[in-house]
Order: C-alpha cells, then structure tokens, then sequence
C-alpha cells in the first residue's frame, strides 16, 4: 500500500528542512519497498504576495480527498507584518480540519545537547499535548479606534467544554495507551477565574474516569520553573493552545534546542498534519545552516500515525545515530550543512 502525502514546505528554512525530510522519507519506503508519492503545494508568503492567495478555495476538500496525511515546514516571512497567509494557512488548516491535538514529544537523544547539567536521555522524555484549535487561537475580538489615543484592543480567550474536554480525555487514554502513569494538567486558574476554572472542572471529572493514572495541577508559571529545574517529573502534559506553544520552545530548549523538535497536529483518525516546532528563521534562510532533524522527526511522526510504524522506527534511529557521531549542523555542535546533515541521514536509511 502506498502513502499519499501532501508537502507544504512554506517559507524561509522550511523549505530546506522539507526537502531533507522528504529525502528520508523516500529512503525509508525505497529501503522497505513501499511507495511513498509525495505532492507539493507551493503555498506560503511567496505566492501570497504574487497572488493574494493564501490558501486556495477548495484546498481543504482536496487534501482530505486525495492525501494520507500533510508534512509542513513553517509559515512566516517578514515582509508579510500580520502575519495573514500563516493564520489562514496553518492556523486555517488545524482549524478546518479539526486537528485538535497538538503533539508534541520531547525526548533528549543526547546529554551533550541537554542545557542542564548532569541531564541525559532517560531525563528528558516527555510528551505535552497541546489544545489545537480554541483559546487565545480563534482571533475574536478587535481594536475600537484604532490609531487614536484612546485605543481599546481585544483578544478573545475561547475555551468550549468540548474542547478542552476532548484535549484532556486525550491525554489520559495517550497515558495509558503509552505505559505512563501521571498526566499533568498547566492552566493559570488563579487568574483566568472563568476560563481555566472550566480547565479545572473537566481535568477533575475526567480524570474521574481513569483511576489507574496519578494527576497533577501545576499553574503554567511554576510549569515553566519545574521544566528546567527537573524534567524527570513529567511524562504527559496537557495545556492550552498558547501555554502549549510557549511551553514547547522552553522544552524544545532542553532536547537541542528548535533544531530537534518534532511535532504532529492530530485528529485521532482522521488526515493530520506534521511539521517541525520551529518557525521560517529569516536569520538563517538560505544559508544552509538549519538542522533539518526537527522536520526528520516529523516525518517520523507522520509515518506512525500513518501506521508505518517500522519506518517511523528507521527514521528516529537513522536520527539517533547522526546526533552521536556529530553528523549535524552547528546548532547541535556539528560542522555539517542542512543538505548535508539530511544526505547523512536519508544514505544511513538506505
Ligand atoms: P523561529 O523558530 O523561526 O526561530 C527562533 C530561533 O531558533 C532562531 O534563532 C532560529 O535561528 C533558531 N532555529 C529555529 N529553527 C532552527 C533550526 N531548524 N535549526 C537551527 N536553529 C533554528 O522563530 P521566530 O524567529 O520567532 O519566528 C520566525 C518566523 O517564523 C515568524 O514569522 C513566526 O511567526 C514564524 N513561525 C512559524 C512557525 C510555524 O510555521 N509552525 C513556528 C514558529 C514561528
Ligand atoms: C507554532 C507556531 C505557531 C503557533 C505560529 C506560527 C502561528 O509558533 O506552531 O508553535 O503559535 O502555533
Ligand atoms: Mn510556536
């Protein structure tokens, strides 16, 4: 059986990095005699600003239609200031296809990349699941006389029990599914009296229903403190849509940094989306200096989800093997280019 895969490299390094982490993803069907077909779409800052076309009609139709799942690099270009083609294209598609589960594992795959002192491996391996597709993500509110001194600007912070309820149950049936014993939830309850108290009813009635897992409320703030002060104390955590975000560039802090972190926007089932943590890096497009592992991950996690879990296996091993004899780009305290740490990487997976 073949993968359809829909590729959407976007902009500045995500470009790069796609294209060492489609090369992986060839040589690991190539090397188990599988078929991967893999369809670009050209979608990003550049056709926005020549078109003023994000994402084209009919597009959402058309990947759940023809494609097994969706590999992205990043969306963001500093000559588009609001942002709009990232909103309407990533935000878009969690949106529009529901991808209610943002994924993101953290594993240390060497003690030489861990910031912290005297932390390896079997210190840093935890997973935060992230709310994908409500909070402070559905840009409702606006600015009432805007441009004047007397400017008033709102943001909307939307939390459904649905929602949050179906992030939460996640959490517990990936805990249990996966052999860990404790979920914990991160909210700022103290502060966001209406919304985060919702987060803290259904995280206690749920959690109800799973008597086997141990639970843990931790204010996001002292989230943030715990991470760096001891990682081994978490295996699952489950937040917000922007505590997620700003939580996951702190833990991608502690597995290498940007360059390494993976990550996967889920419907359980359904056609999802992968694409590494970090942004386009207009500091380093270009130059052939990303570290393309990130997006490598991702593919992984793509294969999984898509059932070729031996591949995905390949893939995060071929990873493991470039980390421990220095085959990457500097970022990760190697000498290598993004073209060349991918090369390194896709020739071990051959
Ligand atoms: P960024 O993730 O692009 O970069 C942050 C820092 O991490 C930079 O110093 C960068 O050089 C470094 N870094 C990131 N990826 C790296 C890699 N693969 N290898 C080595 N170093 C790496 O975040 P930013 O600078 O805040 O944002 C840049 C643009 O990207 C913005 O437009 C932002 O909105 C967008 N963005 C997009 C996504 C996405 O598409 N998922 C994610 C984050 C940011
Ligand atoms: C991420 C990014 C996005 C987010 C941006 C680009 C909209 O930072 O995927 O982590 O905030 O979700
Ligand atoms: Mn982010």
């Amino acid at each position: 059986m073949s993968l359809r895969i829909a590729v959407v490299p976007g902009d500045g390094i995500g470009v790069e990095v796609i294209r060492e982490a489609t090369k992986a993803l060839q040589a690991v069907a190539e090397a188990a005699d599988r078929k991967i077909v893999l369809t670009h779409f050209e979608w990003g800052a550049e056709h926005y600003l020549k078109t003023g076309e994000t994402l084209p009609e009919g597009a959402v139709g058309m990947l759940q239609d023809g494609f097994d799942a969706i590999l992205l690099g990043a969306m963001g270009d500093p000559r588009v200031a609001d942002n709009r083609h990232a909103a309407e294209i990533l935000l878009g598609l969690r949106s529009r296809l529901d991808l209610f589960v943002n994924y993101r594992p953290i594993r240390l795959l060497h003690e030489r990349l861990c910031p912290l002192k005297e932390r390896g491996p079997a210190d840093v391996d935890f997973v935060v699941l992230r709310e994908n597709t409500e909070g402070l993500y559905v840009m409702m509110g606006g600015n009432f006389k805007k441009d004047t001194h007397d400017e008033v600007a709102t943001e909307i912070d939307l939390n459904t029990r649905k929602g949050v309820e179906r992030i939460i149950r996640h959490a517990f049936e990936f805990a249990r599914r996966s052999g860990r014993s404790e979920v914990v939830m991160a909210d700022k309850s103290n502060v966001l009296v209406h919304a985060h108290d919702l987060w803290q009813r259904v995280f206690k009635s749920v959690a109800a229903e799973y008597p086997g897992i141990l639970t843990r409320h931790l204010y996001v703030d002292n989230l943030c403190l715990q991470l760096v002060r001891d990682p081994r104390q978490f295996q699952v955590i489950v937040t917000s849509n922007m505590f997620g975000d700003i939580v996951t560039d702190l833990a991608a802090g502690l597995q290498g940094g940007l360059g390494m972190a993976a990550s996967g926007n889920i419907h359980p089932g359904r056609l999802s989306l992968f694409e590494p943590v970090h942004g386009s890096s207009p500091d380093l497009a270009g130059r052939n200096l990303a570290n393309p592992m990130g997006a490598i991950l991702s593919a992984a996690l793509l294969l999984e989800h898509c059932g070729w879990s031996e591949e995905a296996r390949r893939i995060e091993t071929a990873v493991g093997w470039a980390v421990d004899h220095r085959r990457a780009t500097a970022d990760i305290g190697g000498t290598l280019g993004t073209r060349e740490a991918g090369e390194t990487i896709a020739a071990c997976l051959r």
